[in-house]
């Protein structure tokens, strides 16, 4: 891992740099969407548990437990992405991400997330980026075939989520694949 100053990573179109408290009024309206959350594990979010789920985030930085980039585009937030659940000694970690649903059907996650590999693969020396995504999750699994991810199986009973334990779908990309298509 890297310490000292948050890495701000540019692109043509985004900006890939540290969320801050400001960011709550747009994060709270991603987090509200069912849409969003229905695909994670939490369910919709209230505005104080986005001011909490925010804190969280944050502090993977601050706690070198991970790293949780804000997506910039035109001044506006559209989403986040990053790295958490790091095993150093094993050198992989899990991605997570979302994009406001105005902002679905772009490709931009996909563009997004080039970058936050490379860093992964490049600068945090990770062998293996995985994700567990739920079972009817389309969009991440196009998503994530596209960055050259492969499913490697369904993990019963993996998550608590309101509604019960679901199975998942778990997603993996290797430095290898990664060095061998970028
Ligand atoms: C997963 C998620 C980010 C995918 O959003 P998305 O906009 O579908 O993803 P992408 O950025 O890859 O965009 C792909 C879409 O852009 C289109 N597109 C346009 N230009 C494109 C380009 N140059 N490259 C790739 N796709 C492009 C694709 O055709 C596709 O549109 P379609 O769905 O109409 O076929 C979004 O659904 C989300 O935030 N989900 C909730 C969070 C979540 O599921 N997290 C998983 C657990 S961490």
């Amino acid at each position: 891992m890297v310490f000292g100053t948050f890495p701000v990573l540019k692109t043509d179109e985004f900006i890939l740099r540290e969320l801050t408290d400001d960011d709550i009024f747009a994060l709270s309206s991603i987090w509200a969407s069912p849409l969003i959350t229905e695909k994670l594990t939490t369910g919709p979010l209230s505005h104080d548990q986005s001011v909490q789920m925010l804190y969280v985030l944050r502090s993977l930085w601050d706690n070198d437990a991970g790293i949780r980039w804000g997506i910039e585009m035109a001044g506006r937030l559209i989403g986040t992405c990053g790295f958490n659940n790091i095993n150093r000694s094993a050198k992989r970690a899990e991605l997570g991400y979302e994009l406001d649903v105005a902002f679905w059907g772009h490709g931009y996650m996909r563009r997004a997330l080039m970058p936050v590999l490379d860093y992964g693969f490049n600068i945090m020396r990770l062998q293996r980026a995985e994700t567990f995504i739920s079972q009817d999750d389309e969009r991440s699994a196009i998503l994530l075939t596209r960055l050259g991810f492969v499913m490697e199986g369904v993990l019963r009973d993996h998550s608590p989520t309101p509604k019960g334990f679901i199975d998942e779908k778990c997603f993996s990309l290797i430095k290898s694949d990664w060095q061998a298509k970028n």
